[in-house]
């Protein structure tokens, strides 16, 4: 088993992980997470998006969480961008980096974004040229990846077509996201091998979410076919407005702590790591939904 050396790991919480808190989580407080996410070594940190705010209120102060961060040369703060109108409003904001966001299931496309996979790539076009011509950087996102919650299974063939068009859009990578995480391993790597005939592994990236406790085992089964970026979220924020049931994302701690025990460089400092989610599981009056963090807190109450 040839595992990756390094991996780069994408921070998504304070955007997959707060866009979908039924109580607004007020810009300063996303501010300090993410400027705490920073400290922590992360060099890739969702800072929101630049969505219809009828539709994710959540994310309507991504301008004022951007505006007050003291944004660092060496971290990339992505937000995702639906439309044109998003775009604008990213420029606005001088983003440097964007996600568009599509899906491999047409109902989810449907309830996510209102419109099919086809219109989508028609949205996207003019994004991920004017992203382009302006320098900034695209990242290509799939949603359902191994199900959806109105479709049920879907099949690696549809996968490899929606990811290798974002390939040939401009997209430097593409998201796998197992929105409603229902992957198992030996899923994940079919869908991962079908992909790679459409995207090289380089540039894949894996996005599991953890409703059914698999994630890290899918992490582990993505590394040993080379994939070297996930995406994760601190104190395993999130779940989906549109894919009830959805769990969180898989805890970044819990990647981290995987990651350090199978010997990959990450940049990433667990104990700062853990402490970001302290302090955002603290504002949301949660308990974390790492197990590794519940574990380390359980050490140092001891
Ligand atoms: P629509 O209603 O079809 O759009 O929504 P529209 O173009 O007809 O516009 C309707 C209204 O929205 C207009 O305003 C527009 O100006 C406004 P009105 O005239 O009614 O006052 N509008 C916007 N406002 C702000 N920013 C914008 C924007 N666009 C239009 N960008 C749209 C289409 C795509 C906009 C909508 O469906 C939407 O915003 N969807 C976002 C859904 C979303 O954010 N979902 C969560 C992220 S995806 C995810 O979590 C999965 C992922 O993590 C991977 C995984 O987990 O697997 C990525
Ligand atoms: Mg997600």
């Amino acid at each position: 088993m040839l595992l990756p050396s390094k991996v780069k790991m994408v921070e998504v919480g304070p955007r997959d992980g707060l866009q979908n808190e039924a109580r607004p989580v007020p810009a300063e407080i996303k501010i300090q997470l993410i400027e705490a996410l920073a400290d922590a070594g992360l060099k890739a940190i969702e800072a929101g998006a630049f969505v219809s705010p009828k539709w994710v209120p959540q994310m309507a102060d991504t301008a004022r969480v951007l505006a007050g961060l003291a944004r660092r040369p060496d971290v990339s703060y992505p937000v995702l961008v639906p439309n044109m109108t998003g775009f604008e409003a990213a420029v606005a904001a001088d983003v440097h980096e964007i996600a568009v966001f599509g899906a491999a299931s047409e109902s989810f496309s449907q309830r996510n974004i209102n419109c099919s996979i086809e219109e989508s790539f028609q949205r996207f076009g003019p994004v991920v040229e004017a992203a382009t011509t302006r320098g900034i950087r695209v990242r290509g996102y799939i949603s359902c990846v191994l199900g959806c919650p109105y479709e049920g299974e879907i099949v690696p063939a549809a996968v490899a077509t929606v990811a290798g068009r974002l390939l040939r859009m401009g997209a430097y990578e593409v998201s796998l996201g197992d929105t409603i995480g229902v992957g198992t391993p030996a899923r994940a790597q079919a869908m991962i091998r079908a992909v790679s005939g459409a995207v090289p592994v380089e540039r894949l990236a894996v996005h599991f979410h953890d409703t059914y406790g698999q994630a890290v085992a899918n992490v582990t089964a993505s590394l040993e076919l080379g994939v070297a970026v996930v995406d994760s979220s601190v104190a395993g924020l999130g779940g989906c407005p549109y894919a009830k049931g959805a769990s969180g994302n898989v805890a970044s701690e819990d990647v981290l702590y995987l990651l350090e025990g199978l010997g990959i460089e990450t940049g990433v400092d667990l104990g700062k790591l853990a402490e970001a989610g302290r302090f955002i599981s603290g504002h949301l009056g949660r308990e974390t939904g790492s197990k590794v963090a519940k574990a380390l807190a359980g050490k140092a109450a001891a």
